[in-house]
């Protein structure tokens, strides 16, 4: 039965560990590049014992963005800063993901710590401020909620042949930066998650309406980056499975969608919410491991790999994930952000007998050999973990 700290393999690909950096944006770009900061941030949570780490999702397009300030992968000049990334999480012992999306109604936004609109939440710019656009739609319906009031762009058959053009483009220079695993954004309200939506995509052509037409969007990107994009590498979507709104996206739905996805080459599901509107009924936020029995029904009965995120933090619910079968991995999006060493962390909370495992064995070295000196690491208690963990040791 696997663990968390069990190795894993998709394709050609293996990590370390099941445990994942989720995709996040982190609004600190310069025309959509990648920089130093981005390779200490990355390279210091694969130091830190992430198996898979993701940057944030990767703009194919400049007007894909949530912000001005956000990443993306549209140019050829970009390619340089993810290289610099992919290599250091590499060096680190981690392999390197990339998140390819587009942010469709959900763009031209404020960062969020530069200030946020009168009900708290994101801040839509409208098209002719000097930082926002025009947001492009399956239709010409706004968000709606959060201030995403501004007239949208309902996209044009031939806008969304030249996108999946973009997915493409982009997956090669993925590649070519050395990139391992590619993920698909098509959850959280952004372009995917809206052609899904019937909240959002009220086309009447071959892109709306049932369920082959709404997954049509979604099936043509993902042959459009297989056709470029190795067999022997993984390709994953994280999907907006659920809208929990009786006028959106059904989940019993997306489970048919899926199993139209793999037959497209689809290698891993990662489940998440749609997010296509602010009225959701009973939104389980606060929930552990709200999406955990989804991910399980999908990995069931479509019979393919999934991940999911949300509110897995504390190490044995994050196991327990791994080891009940109910996901493949575990994506962690804010215990990354507050602890690059967590999976070193977790593994000594679930008593994980060489907990400096995960990290670069240079350094590991001295973590395991100053034997009684264990405690000046600094973690409470962690003078008697590492003497049970050394006494274990002893005795294999
Ligand atoms: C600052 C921040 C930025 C995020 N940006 C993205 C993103 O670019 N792509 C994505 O798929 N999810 C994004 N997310 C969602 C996370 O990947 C993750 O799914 C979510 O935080 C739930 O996981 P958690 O409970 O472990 O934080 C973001 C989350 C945070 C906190």
């Amino acid at each position: 039965m696997p663990n968390l700290f069990s190795p894993y393999t998709l394709k050609d690909v293996t990590l370390r560990n099941r445990i994942a950096m989720s995709p996040m944006t982190m609004y600190s770009s310069v025309e959509g590049r990648l920089d130093d900061y981005h390779v200490s941030y990355l390279g210091a949570r694969a130091a830190g014992g992430f198996g898979l780490v993701f940057g944030e999702q990767m703009a194919i397009t400049p007007d894909g963005r949530t912000t001005k300030s956000c990443a993306g992968i549209w140019s050829d000049d970009q390619i340089e800063g993810h290289a610099r990334v992919a290599a250091i999480i590499e060096r680190m012992g981690g392999v390197p993901a990339i998140q390819l999306g587009h942010t469709g109604r959900k763009g031209s936004e404020l960062p969020p710590h530069k200030g946020t609109n009168s009900e708290g939440t994101w801040r839509q710019l409208p098209p002719d401020h000097p930082d926002g656009w025009t947001c492009k739609a399956p239709s010409a319906i706004p968000y709606g909620g959060g201030g995403h009031t501004y007239p949208v762009h309902a996209l044009t058959v031939d806008e969304i042949k030249a996108l999946h053009q973009s997915y493409a483009d982009a997956a090669r220079r993925a590649l070519e930066a050395g990139y391992k695993w590619l993920e698909m954004h098509y959850a959280h309200g952004y372009l995917g998650a809206s052609f899904f939506s019937p909240l959002a995509n009220q086309r009447t052509d071959q892109y709306g309406g049932s369920v082959e037409n709404r997954v049509r969007f979604h099936l043509e990107a993902l042959d459009a980056v297989r056709a470029v994009w190795p067999e022997r590498y993984p390709l994953t979507m994280r999907l907006g499975s659920d809208d929990l709104h009786p006028a959106g996206t059904q989940f019993e739905d997306s489970i048919v969608a899926i199993g139209m996805m793999k037959e497209h080459g689809l290698d891993l599901a990662d489940l998440s919410l749609g997010f296509n509107t602010d009225e959701m009924v009973a939104a389980p936020m606060n929930e552990v491991g709200f999406m955990l029995e989804r991910a399980h029904r999908v990995r069931r009965e479509v019979g393919i790999p999934v991940a999911t995120s949300w509110n897995l933090g504390i190490p044995a619910n994050a196991d327990r994930a791994v080891r009940e079968e109910q996901v493949d991995l575990v994506m962690l999006g804010r215990p990354a952000l507050a602890n690059p060493h967590w999976p070193v962390w977790a593994a000594r909370e679930l008593g994980h007998d060489d907990p400096f495992s995960l990290v670069p064995q240079d350094w590991a070295w001295w973590l395991r050999n100053f034997r009684g000196h264990q405690g000046s690491i600094g973690w409470p208690d962690a003078g008697a973990k590492a003497e049970q963990a050394s006494a274990a040791r002893d005795r294999i």
